[in-house]
């Protein structure tokens, strides 16, 4: 195929004013050598920082809650540029919510009403902050038509229903900035808690939130590439809860519920923990009917899993990363395999005793018969001419436009979607709004049932598969849907939804 070929030649300039395609002059490329190493996205880059590594892990802070009345989460939460010291003795400008990134962890719990005033202190760019896979309105829900401009403020408000448990994060949905806004570092955890967890308290809770960093040798955090457009941006590190590798003791014997987060523009992590048993109790939408015993977990984009992990002997147990393609388009891709992002030392004193994992978690009621179906295709295109090269990143031969609504819905009705990936890579497939419910995957003809009955926001549907989801939207009003490698999605991967009353 000509396009790997035409990679290979080198750093290529995106000309402004075409959204929905990234446009390439030959005239304007540098040409080959000197920073391909850096624009090819290799990890960690030549010239890049080095970052310490084996720091006690950083809880995430809360956000403090102002209201005075139970019931009633309140606060605030400022989009800004803020500067962190990932290296040392270098100043990293980025933006941050309330000047951190990730941003504060907001904890509510199911039933509670929340009013949360976003004040958008980025400058020059419109913002918002949408509530990634959180049942709220849709003119609460941070989409793109609806963009806080830089210097005012707006006050989201919703209520969290009963049974919307889960592991939601919170990220900036502005036209066209997204991808940007999110790897300058503005994401965020929001965790609901049920009103009676069924897990015990003695596991303790901790978010474990992964973001991607590409540092450039004088500390800043370079712009994407071309190669970050096609690819989604992997930059040198995987971060934890904004560090590299960072560490935490525990008396053996113990077992930690710990919830993972990738909120990464576009890393794939397939993950494992060396010498300590892992069992997947949720997933983005909360508990599973039951825990299940998992070796590795694959977590695309966007994706979450709730996991007790079990530290049974003493010495070091470490989360460390597994091979995974997920299709590379170009040449420099990056290495995937043998990142150690995150390391327990289980030390030789033996925990108290904490009581065991219930066998049954919670019912999940399984969506019934569809009333509708729909297919989704995904494709990538190229067009080549002696001067340039146009990519685009498509759902049903439609790059994204902010003013077509491309499907209609009933709200209260469940639909069968069908998401067809026809192209090269993976694409993590994500909807606003709702949770919906994996029916089965298709491959070569081949095809299979998920493990577990589980609520979830965000698939990936490896390339050349079919996913099957059941799904319903209760709420009306516009919601998207994409990709959720955010390049892809911002490059036109992205869709509309009208839900109707
Ligand atoms: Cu995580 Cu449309 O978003
Ligand atoms: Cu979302
Ligand atoms: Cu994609």
């Amino acid at each position: 195929m000509h396009r790997r070929g035409f990679l290979k030649a080198g750093l290529v300039t995106v000309l402004a004013g075409r959204p929905a395609i990234a446009q390439m002059k030959m005239d304007d490329m540098p040409g080959m050598g000197g920073h391909a190493g850096h624009d090819m996205g290799a990890a960690p880059s030549q010239g890049a920082a080095a970052l310490p590594e084996g720091e006690a892990l950083r809880d995430l802070p809360l956000l403090a809650n102002k209201a005075g009345t139970s019931g009633l989460f309140k606060a605030r939460l400022t989009a800004e540029p803020a500067t962190v010291r990932f290296a040392e003795g270098l100043d990293t400008p980025i933006l941050g919510y309330n000047g951190m990134s990730p941003g504060p962890l907001i904890e509510a719990v199911e039933g509670d009403r929340v009013e949360i005033t976003f004040a958008n202190r980025v400058p020059d760019e419109a913002s918002t902050i949408h509530w990634h896979g959180m049942p709220v309105p849709a003119d609460q829900d941070g989409n793109p038509m609806d963009p806080v401009e830089t210097g005012t403020d707006r006050t989201y408000s919703f209520e969290l229903p009963e049974g919307s448990a889960g592991s939601y994060w919170y990220h900036p949905h502005s036209h066209g900035k997204t991808a940007e806004q999110v790897y300058r570092g503005l994401a965020g955890a929001f965790v609901v808690k049920p009103k009676a967890d069924p897990i015990p308290a003695g596991y303790g809770d901790t978010v474990l939130m992964f973001t991607d960093l590409r540092l450039a040798a004088d500390g800043t955090l370079p712009d994407n590439t071309m190669t970050d457009l096609m690819n989604g941006r992997v930059g040198d590190y995987v971060l934890v809860n904004g560090q590299r590798n960072p560490a935490l003791t525990v008396p053996f014997g113990t077992k930690r519920r710990f919830r993972l987060y990738n909120a990464t523009n576009a890393r794939f992590l397939r993950l494992s923990f060396d010498g300590a048993p892992m069992t997947i109790i949720g997933t983005d939408g909360g508990l599973l009917e039951a825990p299940v015993a998992a070796d590795d977990i694959l977590l695309s984009p966007a994706e979450r899993l709730d996991l007790i992990v079990s530290f049974d002997k003493p010495g070091p147990a470490t989360l460390y990363t597994l091979d995974y393609d997920r299709g590379w388009m170009g040449a420099g891709r990056p290495a995937d395999a043998g990142l150690t992002l995150f390391t327990v030392h289980v030390s030789e004193t033996p925990a108290d005793a904490v009581p065991p994992l219930p066998d049954r978690l919670r019912p999940i009621a399984q969506l019934g018969a569809p009333a509708v179906s729909r297919r989704f295709v995904f494709t990538e295109t190229m067009a080549m001419s002696a001067t340039s090269m146009e990519m685009g990143f498509l759902i049903n031969g439609a790059a994204f436009d902010m003013n077509r609504v491309d499907i209609v819905a009933k709200a209260g009705e469940v639909e069968l979607w069908e998401i067809v990936n026809e192209a090269d890579m993976d694409h993590p497939f994500h909807v606003h709004g709702t949770q919906f419910q994996v029916v089965e995957h298709e491959r070569d003809g081949k095809v299979s049932e998920p493990p577990y009955l589980a609520w979830k926001d965000t698939v990936n549907v490896a390339r050349g598969e079919t996913v099957r989801l059941l799904l319903r939207q209760d709420r009306p009003g516009p919601r998207m849907y994409h990709c959720h490698i955010l390049e892809h999605e911002q490059l036109g991967m992205m869709g509309i939804v009208d839900v109707q009353a």
